[in-house]
């Protein structure tokens, strides 16, 4: 099968990766995994205090689609709102790498881990609210 020189390119030169600090406050951690075919992906985000994401990594054990899909994400993410992020639907992320179909599940990896980072995030902090109020 043919890869996209999009996907090529995130591949052999992926974007961001690597890990944040999970117990950071300001770090949401999705980790979600491909039901089709057993890869995981790892995408982690940071905010600052306006609630900007600033900063992106992941970790991804799979194809390279998957890998090509979540160097994109987190390029794509940065300087976002958490609410902006959420919007991110795999098929922007299919339609960037020109993946064929059967290789759309690997972007749908990608849009389920920025909804766990986020939801992580989000849990993280309503979780602290309580503790504060
Ligand atoms: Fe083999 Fe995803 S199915 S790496
Ligand atoms: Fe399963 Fe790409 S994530 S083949």
């Amino acid at each position: 099968m043919a890869y996209s020189d999009k996907v090529l390119d995130h591949y052999e030169n992926p974007r961001n990766v690597g890990s944040l600090d999970k117990n950071d406050p300001s770090v949401g951690t999705g980790m979600v995994g491909a039901p089709a075919c057993g890869d995981v992906m790892k995408l982690q985000i940071k905010v600052n205090e306006e609630g900007i994401i600033e900063d992106a990594k992941f970790k991804t054990y799979g194809c390279g689609s998957a890998i090509a899909s979540s160097s994109l994400v987190t390029e794509l993410i940065k300087g976002k709102s958490l609410d902006q992020a959420m919007e991110i639907k795999n098929s922007d992320i299919a339609e960037e790498l020109a993946l064929p179909p059967v290789k759309i599940h690997c972007s749908v990896l990608a849009e389920d881990a920025i909804r766990a980072a986020i939801t992580d995030l989000r849990t993280k902090q309503g979780i602290k609210d309580e503790q504060v109020a």
